[in-house]
């Protein structure tokens, strides 16, 4: 349950090592977040962020997660929140994917697809029985700016985002007066290990920028979240430019 001043006590992150997670993960635990299970598959990064989120005064749980392995979602996710009520449910798990390769090879194709939108649907759909059953709490799921509109250069990853966008929308309406929120991020281009070495694209920003915009959401009972905010009228243009058009723009 959130405390007296209304902060959340307890954090759930689906993709533990996620840039964008942790820098959300060290503002909650900064605040009054004590309880943090990091989800994910095993990896060094992992086991680096719960150490540092311990160090920051929080308990913390590493909980082995494959957003690909949805026949495990139940049983895993359910263990959790069996431990105890989670405040907020962050689902940061996503490839990327290379569109170059991925549009030669099926196989790739739709791993990307699988991970971003099956895996977001299976455990979406766990963590929504779970938050419902406790009667409070949020879910936070990161889409992206790709899911407003599929553009040439990435329509895979593009098209994985706007289906979660789609689903996490319709799950969220079917929550209210639930006591769940359901908010849905949409970043631009962020400065993390999923875009280490490409080329920053206008209106970048940061993890710490994006985590700052989670928090402020999160505290309105936002929707939907830009970030950087601007990114709600620049989409809200480029959402209506004809086809013909839109295919020539160098993007
Ligand atoms: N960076 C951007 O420009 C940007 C923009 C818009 C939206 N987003 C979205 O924001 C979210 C977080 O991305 P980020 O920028 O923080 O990148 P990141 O640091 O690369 O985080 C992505 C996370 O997804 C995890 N993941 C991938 N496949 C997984 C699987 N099968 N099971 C469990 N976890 C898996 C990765 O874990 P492993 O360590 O196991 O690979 C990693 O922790 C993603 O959904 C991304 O699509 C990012």
């Amino acid at each position: 349950m959130k405390d007296s001043l209304g902060a959340a006590q307890s954090l759930l992150v689906l993709g533990g090592s996620s840039d964008i997670a942790m820098a959300t993960a060290r503002k909650m635990a900064a605040l009054r977040t004590k309880r943090i299970y990091l989800a994910g598959r095993t990896s060094r990064q992992l086991e680096d962020n719960a150490a540092e989120l311990r160090q920051l005064g929080a308990t913390v749980e590493v909980v082995p997660f494959d957003a690909a392995a949805t026949d495990d979602h139940e049983k895993v996710l359910s263990q959790v929140f069996g431990a105890g009520d989670v405040d907020v449910v962050l689902m940061a798990f996503g490839v990327l994917g290379d569109q170059a390769e991925d549009e030669k090879d099926p196989v790739r194709a739709a791993a990307v697809a699988h991970v971003n939108y099956t895996g977001a649907v299976s455990s979406g759909i766990v963590v929504a029985q779970a938050l419902k059953k406790q009667g409070h709490g949020a879910l936070v799921v990161l889409s992206s700016v790709a899911a407003e509109r599929a553009r040439k250069a990435n329509f895979i990853y593009g098209s994985s985002k706007a289906g979660l966008d789609a689903f996490a929308q319709g799950l969220g309406d079917s929550l209210v007066g639930t006591g769940v929120h359901v908010m849905v991020v949409r970043p631009g281009f962020v400065d993390t290990k999923m875009t280490k070495g490409m080329e920053k694209a206008p209106l970048s920003t940061t993890p710490e920028a994006v985590a700052d915009a989670i928090l402020a959401g999160l505290r309105r009972g936002s929707h939907t979240v830009w970030a950087p905010g601007a990114f709600r009228y620049v989409m809200s243009g480029l959402r209506h430019v004809p086809r013909p058009i839109f295919r020539k723009l160098p993007m």
